[in-house]
């Protein structure tokens, strides 16, 4: 079955002396008790990630990055590679993230290369899609999110879904404290999943998180539904005590 995932996105927020405090307060809250979801996840910016993998093992918890290259390697000024993500001791890559699409204008081609790299390199992508306030007053989100999946995994292979994670991220919750509520969660989240299964992914295999403006008060609601399998928390991840209630909400 699906695993249960919890992953938090710091963005670009942290140092190491907050790296220290942070998993101080996660294996104290971890001691109370402990994370109900499979795997917990925690995605700090690039330079943070060897003081994150230091610690994150005694913690319980796997690694991931906000973003990689589209490219294997060169001469790519600043850019870090899936290759180097791994060898770090990344597991996860957050790819397609609604901020890297409209601040960084990251196409869907570019999307389907960073995929590319990162199943190259053994990590697993969580897949970020999403529609914007716009898009689902007029009454076409699912049409938007399921077009982005297809045009995200044209080239991913349907046998690599073990390496695949889903992120729903609706525009408009993203940073905004207005979650999407339980249920217009739920009905995008199987939208999300029908349109995996008719591409021929095995979707009841697949992890689809749910991610925007998630909250200790809000997780359980979300993640009681039946086709969200947890969520990807950017603000309320950056306090450990909280993001430990989230991990325990499912
Ligand atoms: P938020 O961010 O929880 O602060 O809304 C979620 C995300 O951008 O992944």
């Amino acid at each position: 079955m699906r695993r249960k995932i919890v992953a938090a996105n710091w963005k670009m927020h942290g140092s190491g002396i907050f790296v220290r405090e942070y998993f101080e307060q996660l294996e104290q809250a971890w001691r109370q008790a402990p994370a109900t979801c499979d795997d917990v996840v925690i995605c700090p910016p690039a330079v943070l990630i060897p003081s994150v993998v230091a610690v994150a093992g005694s913690a319980g918890v796997r690694v991931g990055a906000q973003n990689l290259a589209a490219q294997a390697q060169g001469a790519f000024t600043g850019e870090v590679s899936a290759g180097m993500l791994a060898d770090a001791g990344c597991q996860y890559v957050i790819v397609g993230h609604s901020e890297r699409r409209q601040l960084f204008g990251e196409t869907d081609g570019v999307i389907r290369e960073k995929l590319a790299q990162a199943l190259a390199a053994g990590l697993t992508s969580i897949l970020c899609v999403g529609e914007l306030l716009s898009e689902r007053e007029s009454g076409a989100a699912s049409r938007v999110v399921s077009a982005q999946l297809r045009e995200a995994l044209l080239s991913f292979p349907v046998n690599a879904g073990e390496r695949l994670v889903i992120a729903y991220e609706p525009v408009w919750a993203i940073g905004t404290g207005r979650s999407a509520s339980a249920q217009d969660a739920q009905d995008m989240h199987r939208v999300v999943r029908e349109t995996l299964r008719d591409m021929g992914y095995p979707a009841g295999q697949i992890s689809v998180l749910y991610g925007g403006s998630v909250k200790a008060a809000s997780a359980e609601g979300l993640f009681a539904q039946p086709d969200v399998d947890g969520g990807l928390v950017g603000g309320a991840s950056l306090d450990a005590v909280e993001f430990a209630a989230i991990c325990r909400s499912i």
